[in-house]
């Protein structure tokens, strides 16, 4: 699980330096990050927790030996949850004290931030969306209605992925080998070399969540 990389890909997509190639798409993907509290809370993340709990919330980071045994690896969580740790501390849910409670610390719009930050680096689905924001809407759109920049330019056309017919298997096989490989369009890119299975296996959970029609299995 490369979540290191997933990681920065959030701050990435949603910190405002998608330039890949398709302009205006990623303006669209900075245009609704802007203002938005998960960069904030980023920040906070990294001047406040990643002593303990890593860069990545993987829990390697400096401070880890001198809690022994304690696993300081941030889990998917609701978002109420992560509310009442970082509020109140680890012994309000029944973990560690060694976990701060940080009412009073960080400011009301803090917390916020740095909870929807969590949310949106834990949830696969949202991690999902930071990758297909970022690779796959030159071709599919922003919408993933299959009308990216770039779809003119293609025969057969880009998928409109909301309305697809096929399975999450066949989804991940397409995307990790290829259209050719599937006996479709070589135009449809190899994506097993460039994204980790974890990645893949996100985007294909959010293209899930898009489906107008749903599937059929
Ligand atoms: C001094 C070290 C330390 C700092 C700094 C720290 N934490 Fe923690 N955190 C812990 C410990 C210890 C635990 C509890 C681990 C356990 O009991 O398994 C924890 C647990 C958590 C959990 C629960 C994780 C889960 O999956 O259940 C969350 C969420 C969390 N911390 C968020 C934060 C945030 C956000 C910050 C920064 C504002 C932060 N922590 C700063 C030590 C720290
Ligand atoms: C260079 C353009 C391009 C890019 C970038 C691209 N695709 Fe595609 N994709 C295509 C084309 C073209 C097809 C249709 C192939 C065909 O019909 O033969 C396709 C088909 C698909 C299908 C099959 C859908 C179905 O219902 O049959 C899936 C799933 C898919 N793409 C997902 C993705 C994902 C996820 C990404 C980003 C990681 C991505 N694509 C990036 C061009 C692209």
């Amino acid at each position: 699980m490369k979540l290191g990389w997933i990681w920065l890909t959030v701050m990435l997509a949603l910190g405002g330096s998608v330039t890949a190639h398709a302009a205006t798409d990623s303006r669209e993907v900075v245009d609704q990050a802007r203002g938005k509290p998960v960069i904030r809370g980023g920040i906070v993340y990294k001047h406040y927790c990643t002593l303990c709990h890593g860069e990545r919330g993987d829990g390697m980071a400096r401070a880890t030996k001198l809690y022994g045994a304690v696993n300081l690896r941030i889990t998917n969580q609701p978002r109420d949850y992560y509310e009442k740790v970082v509020r109140e501390g680890g012994v309000a849910v029944d973990r560690s004290p060694f976990m701060p409670p940080w009412d009073g610390e960080l400011s009301e719009e803090q917390i916020g931030d740095v909870v929807a930050y969590l949310d949106a680096v834990t949830n696969p689905i949202r991690r999902g969306e930071v990758v297909f924001k970022s690779n796959c809407v030159l071709c599919h759109g922003v919408k993933a209605d299959g009308k990216g920049r770039a779809s003119v330019l293609y025969d057969p056309p880009p998928a409109n992925l909301t309305r697809s017919d096929k399975n999450d298997q066949y989804k991940k096989m397409i995307v990790t080998y290829g259209g050719e490989a599937m006996g479709r369009s070589p135009v449809m890119p190899i994506w097993g070399e460039q994204l980790s299975e974890q990645e893949i296996d996100d985007v294909v959970a959010y293209l899930r969540t898009i489906l107008v029609v749903p599937p059929s299995q």
